[in-house]
């Protein structure tokens, strides 16, 4: 479990396509693998398989847990303004580390940022940012009071980007999952870098169909959606459990 009273402790890492990443202390792990690389990670394994899961959508809500050096959002914008995509984006993420956040406005992050500026220094003094085509709110405090409380609309792409399972148990739960599979819409894709059986359990008894995903220079991770996908490597958990009936989703403490 992690340590609370160590929630500022944190180390630079250059990772391995050279962005910058931290080590947290309080949880023991770094916030992106570094040999995947930071910026190489969020691109590879989130952000271009979901678009592309969801192209030609003139609108797209998306989830990000959580919010931490915020790859994710930044490097969905860096997407969506490369491709000259015309899609409005809202992004919600949730994050309790408040001082990491106020502290992102001076993050050297990589050049593909850089047109970015404005809006890290937006989210990092106010959590939100707002212009025509993109709205991003950064929820302070802990996802698991914050978001039960989103069931206003429904979101199109999850990032399930948390501190691993072994190290943060409480964003990977079948409880967990259960609050996140909630709030998607019924053609909603979830992209996260752990394949763990206890993740897939998780997943899985919420109704979400799993697959697999290899994307060039990172390691194997998972698309769930409550449809089967049809273009993914798609896994068979009944099968799954069957070989291997012991394997369990994570629970909350009762
Ligand atoms: C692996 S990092 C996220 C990395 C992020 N996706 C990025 O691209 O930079 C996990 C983040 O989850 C936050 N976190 C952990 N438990 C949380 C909770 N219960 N509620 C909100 N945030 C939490 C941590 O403070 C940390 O910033």
């Amino acid at each position: 479990m992690y340590d609370e009273t160590l929630r500022g402790e944190k180390e630079t890492i250059v990772s391995d396509d050279g962005s910058l990443t931290l080590y947290s202390k309080e949880f023991n792990e770094s916030y992106h693998s570094p040999k995947d690389g930071a910026l190489r990670e969020s691109l590879n394994k989130h952000v271009i398989p979901a678009f592309r899961l969801q192209h030609g959508k003139p609108a797209l809500r998306i989830l990000d847990i959580c919010y931490g050096l915020g790859y994710n959002t930044l490097a969905t914008l860096h997407y969506v303004q490369t491709q000259n995509l015309d899609v409005n984006i809202e992004i919600v993420s949730p994050e309790f580390d408040e001082a990491l956040v106020r502290s992102l406005k001076v993050f050297e992050y990589p050049p593909e940022f850089t047109s970015l500026r404005h809006i890290v220094e937006a989210l990092s003094n106010d959590f939100y940012y707002e212009d025509e085509q993109f709205k991003i709110t950064i929820l302070i405090g802990d996802a698991r009071e914050t978001i039960p409380q989103l069931l206003i609309q429904k979101f199109d792409i999850v990032y399930q980007d948390a501190f691993s399972p072994k190290v943060n148990p409480m964003l990977w739960t079948r409880e967990w999952f259960a609050d996140i599979r909630a709030l998607c819409s019924e053609d909603a894709v979830l992209t996260t870098y752990s394949t763990a059986a206890a993740t897939r359990m998780g997943l899985y008894e919420n109704g979400f169909q799993l697959h697999y995903y290899d994307a060039p220079d990172t390691r194997r991770s998972l698309i769930a959606s409550p449809k089967k996908i049809e273009s993914l490597e798609w896994i068979d958990m009944e099968l799954k459990k069957q070989r291997n009936p012991h394997a369990q989703s994570l629970r909350d403490p009762q």
